[in-house]
C-alpha cells in the first residue's frame, strides 16, 4: 500500500493520537512474515495497536479472522478477503491457551451487545441506578450508554485526546469518566448530556485511571503510571494529588468499604493500600507474595470488597486470587484453575461470592469462587476474544462485563431466578 492510502485509512479509522500499548495480552514479535497481504495488514492494523497482538494471538481460520477484525474495522472487498487469507495462512488456529473449565452447580448465561463504534476498546462497564449500562470506549474517546431493556445505545463523544479509562456513577446520578490521556476527569450530566471537564492541573499527574466516590461526595482516583492518588471535589473543581510512597506502585483498582475507607490495588508492587478520605492518610499492606513476582510487570491489578469488609484481589503476576482480612491482618491466596499464566484481571463480589476473569486464556473465562467451600466454577465468555478489564455487579445480583477485542458489553446473568426473569425480557443478541 502506498503512503497516501495508508494515511487515508488511519485518518478515517481513528483520529485519536498515538495508540496506547495493549497490556496483559501475550505479545508476539513486532514483525510480520512475508506474504501477499503483509503490507495491507502492516498498514491498516497498526492504526490502534502493534502487530504484536496479531503475531502473539492464538491464531484463527479465515472466517474467524474476518469476525475478529470485523469488530475492529470495516473493510471492503477484496482487501478484507486478502487479509483474512494471509492471516489464516500465517496464524492458523494453534490450539494454544485453551482454558481448563471447572464445572459446578451455578447457572450463568450471557447476553452481549456490540458497541456501535468499531475497535473502541469498550471497558469498565457498570449499571446505573436507572438501569442503563455505561462503559468507557477508550480508543474511540467516547462514553457509551446502553438500555438493556430495549438494546438502544448512545455514544457521547469526548475530546479526542481524553481516551477515557473508566466510568462511574456519581451520587448525583451523573456519569464521571477518567480522561486517561489528557489528564482530566469529566462529568456527563445524566439529564442533559452536557459535559464538564476538570483538569488535574499537575503536569506530573498524567493518567487518571480508576475512580471511587467517598461518602462525602468527593471523587478519588488512581493515577497509574504517574504514581499518584487524587481527589476531586466536583462541587468546587478542586483537585488534590499525592504521590505514593512506594516507587512505581502503579495504583490501579480502587473501591470503598462499608466504613468509608478506600482501598487501592498496586499493579506495580505486591501491596494494597487503605486511604482514609477524611484524614487522607495512606496505609500500605504487603501481600504474602512480596518479592516472589515472576517479573511479568503486573502484580495486584484490582480488588473488591465483601459484606464483612474482607478485601479480595487478583494476583495477576502469579495467577492467584487472594483475601485480606483487615481486622486480623491475615492474608490467604488460592491458585486460579488455569494456573500461573492465567492472568486474573477484573474482580467483583456478588452476595459474598467472588467473580473474576482469567484474561490470558482464549476464550477469556469468567470464574466463580465460593469462599465457604473454597471451590471454583468457570465459563467461557461467548464472544470470546478479548479481556474483561473491569466488572461490576448490578442491584439484582448479575455482573456487567465486556470484551475488549470483540467490542462488546454484556451481562453475565447469575442464578436460576435471574435467568428465568431475564429470559422473559431478553432482547435479541446483536
Ligand atoms: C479501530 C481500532 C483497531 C484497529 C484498526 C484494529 N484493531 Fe485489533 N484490536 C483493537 C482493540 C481495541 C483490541 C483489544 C485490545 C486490548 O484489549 O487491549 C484489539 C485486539 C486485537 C487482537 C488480540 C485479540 C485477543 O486475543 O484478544 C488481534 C489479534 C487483533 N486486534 C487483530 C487486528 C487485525 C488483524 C487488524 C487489522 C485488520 C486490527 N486488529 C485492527 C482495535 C483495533
Amino acid at each position: 500500500m502506498n503512503q497516501s492510502t495508508r494515511f487515508l485509512l488511519s485518518a478515517t479509522v481513528l483520529s485519536l493520537g498515538l495508540p496506547a500499548l495493549a497490556q496483559a495480552q501475550i505479545e508476539g514479535p513486532n514483525e510480520l512474515p512475508d506474504g501477499d497481504a503483509k503490507n495491507l495488514v502492516q498498514g491498516i492494523c497498526v492504526a490502534c495497536h502493534d502487530v504484536s497482538l496479531i503475531t502473539g494471538s492464538v491464531g484463527y481460520t479465515q472466517d474467524e479472522w474476518r469476525y475478529l477484525f470485523g469488530n475492529m474495522i470495516n473493510l471492503s472487498e477484496p482487501i478484507a478477503g486478502q487479509m483474512a487469507a494471509y492471516l489464516a495462512a500465517n496464524f492458523p488456529p494453534s490450539g494454544q491457551r485453551k482454558p481448563v473449565l471447572v464445572s459446578g452447580d451455578e447457572v450463568v448465561s450471557f447476553q452481549e451487545w456490540k458497541a456501535p463504534t468499531l475497535g473502541q476498546r469498550p471497558r469498565d462497564p457498570f449499571m446505573h441506578t436507572d438501569g442503563t449500562i455505561w462503559w468507557a470506549g477508550m480508543y474511540g474517546s467516547l462514553v457509551g450508554m446502553l438500555d438493556p431493556a430495549t438494546g438502544e445505545m448512545k455514544e457521547y463523544r469526548l475530546d479526542p485526546t481524553a481516551r477515557p479509562h473508566s466510568v462511574i456513577e456519581g451520587p448525583d446520578g451523573d456519569v464521571y469518566y477518567s480522561g486517561n490521556s489528557n489528564s482530566t476527569i469529566g462529568r456527563i450530566d445524566r439529564q442533559t448530556g452536557e459535559i464538564t471537564v476538570y483538569p488535574l492541573g499537575n503536569p506530573e499527574a498524567r493518567d487518571p485511571h480508576t475512580m471511587a466516590f467517598a461518602e462525602d461526595g468527593t471523587l478519588w482516583f488512581s493515577v497509574q503510571n504517574s504514581n499518584f492518588l487524587g481527589r476531586l471535589d466536583p462541587a468546587t473543581g478542586d483537585v488534590w494529588l499525592t504521590q505514593l510512597l512506594t516507587e512505581r506502585a502503579r495504583p490501579y483498582g480502587i473501591r470503598r468499604d462499608s466504613e468509608g475507607m478506600l482501598w487501592v490495588a498496586y499493579r506495580g508492587a505486591y501491596k494494597i493500600a487503605r486511604i482514609n478520605p477524611a484524614t487522607r492518610e495512606i496505609t500500605e499492606f504487603e501481600t504474602p507474595n512480596y518479592g516472589k513476582n515472576p517479573g511479568k510487570g503486573h502484580f495486584i491489578r484490582r480488588l473488591a470488597i465483601d459484606s464483612q469488609d474482607n478485601i479480595w484481589y487478583v494476583d495477576s503476576g502469579l495467577g492467584e486470587i487472594g483475601r485480606f482480612n483487615p481486622k486480623t491482618g491475615e492474608f490467604k491466596q488460592w491458585p486460579s484453575p488455569n494456573g500461573v499464566d492465567s492472568h486474573p484481571y477484573a474482580i467483583d463480589v456478588v452476595d459474598d461470592i467472588v467473580w473474576y476473569n482469567e484474561s490470558d486464556v482464549r476464550p477469556d473465562t469468567l470464574v466463580r469462587f465460593d469462599p465457604k467451600t473454597e471451590s471454583f466454577q468457570s465459563w467461557e465468555i461467548p464472544s470470546g476474544i478479548g479481556i474483561i478489564r473491569n466488572m461490576s455487579h448490578t442491584p439484582d445480583g448479575n455482573l456487567v462485563i465486556h470484551q475488549s477485542s470483540t467490542n462488546t458489553v454484556g451481562l453475565a446473568i447469575i442464578g436460576e431466578e435471574n435467568n428465568a426473569r431475564y429470559s422473559e425480557n431478553r432482547v435479541s443478541q446483536r
